[in-house]
């Protein structure tokens, strides 16, 4: 998982360039049409308004830009952004302290917002609808509740997993925003701007070679491109023509889809050992001795997007699109 070229989840490799390659405004931001519009709306109102901007959720798979998102929105609103995450916080006072400390008008930043522990997030609720804190000061009985203000703070939470956060969490955001997979035509033109903050040369159809194999995330994009770079340096002369860049990734054994030695490995035992599906997640997960957890956040969600799986209440099924990419004789449909 850790070498997996293809993964999604941030690696050591991505961070030097990750600080340079980051779009620090809403126009460097490419695709996401439809989140780009409404946070500009709202950013735009809550400056006429000087207020601060309503709670924002963003979510999506990883590598899909909610980190540099979040970024922007400080920028745009021009205020300081205080970045933490979920498993971070992990005592009332921790979040008490970092509350304490913001000004007025600024971001608090929480990454992986589903993994706040119950007691964390019950000092959230009041802070984020009342800008408020309750701080219970004695024991036993003659303790009592008192009531700090807060300055009035926004909120940007960040999560893979809407589907974890409680329902009193959520509600409490005035912006929820889903992030999609990027269109191939979005990855190709994030390759070509990485290419030219990078300095490197790249001819247009190795730029759109390297975005369509991209599984629809720019940080897998960016990351292929650097690998691609590097061996059109050594086995070329640094352009990265497409027949580099086609003979690099099939190096690092990613097909056109995208697709890696472990979603073949995923999708040949649910065809070969479980005839197609439906097979749990967990079964899966020990045939292939990968974590169930890895594969529904990682592996899994992309392989639904190209609709080569399907999920059932009895568990995963390959469809005929899967077989047809491996190559694989579909079984006749039951009549
Ligand atoms: N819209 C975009 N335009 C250009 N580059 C982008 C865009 N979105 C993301 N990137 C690039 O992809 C990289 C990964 O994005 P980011 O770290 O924001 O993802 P994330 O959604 O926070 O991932 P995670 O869930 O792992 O935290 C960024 O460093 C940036 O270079
Ligand atoms: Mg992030």
């Amino acid at each position: 998982m850790e070498d997996r070229i293809i993964s999604a989840n941030f690696m050591m490799e991505d961070q030097v360039a990750e600080l340079s390659l980051r779009p620090r405004y809403l126009a460097e931001y490419i695709g996401q049409m439809q989140v780009k519009e409404n946070l500009k709306i709202y950013i735009e109102a809550a400056k006429m308004r000087r207020e601060p901007l309503d709670h924002v959720l963003l979510y999506g798979p990883p590598g899909l830009g909610k980190t540099t998102l979040s970024v922007i929105i400080a920028n745009e609103m021009g205020v300081n952004i205080r970045t933490t995450s979920g498993p971070a916080i992990e005592r009332p006072g921790d979040l008490a302290a970092i509350l304490t400390n913001l000004q007025e008008g600024d971001i608090l930043f929480v990454d992986e917002i589903h993994r706040l522990n119950r007691t964390v997030e019950e000092v959230l609720y009041p802070a984020m609808e009342d800008f408020a804190l309750d701080i219970i000061i004695g024991k036993g009985p003659s303790a009592r509740s008192v009531r700090l203000d807060l300055p009035k703070f926004t909120l940007v939470g960040a999560t893979t997993r809407a589907g974890l956060l409680s329902a009193p969490l959520r509600d409490r955001f005035g912006v929820v925003s889903r992030l999609e997979y990027y269109t191939e035509d979005e990855l190709t033109f994030i390759v070509s701007r990485t290419v030219d903050i990078l300095g490197a040369q790249i001819i247009g159809e190795a730029a759109r070679e390297v975005g369509k194999r991209s599984r629809g995330t720019p940080r897998i994009a960016n990351r292929l491109l650097k690998r691609v770079r590097d061996y059109a340096q050594v086995k070329g002369d640094g352009i990265i023509t497409l027949e580099l860049a086609q003979m690099a990734l099939k190096h690092m054994q990613v097909d056109e889809k995208g697709l890696d030695q472990i979603d073949y490995k995923m999708l040949e035992a649910i065809i070969t050992n479980f005839q197609g599906g439906p097979v749990g997640l967990d079964t899966i997960a020990a045939t292939i001795g990968e974590e169930s957890q890895t594969i529904e956040d990682v592996y899994e969600p992309y392989l639904l997007q190209l609709g080569f799986l399907q999920r059932t209440p009895r568990g995963r099924t390959a469809t005929v699109l899967a077989y047809n990419h491996l190559g694989i004789t579909p079984p006749e449909p039951a009549k």
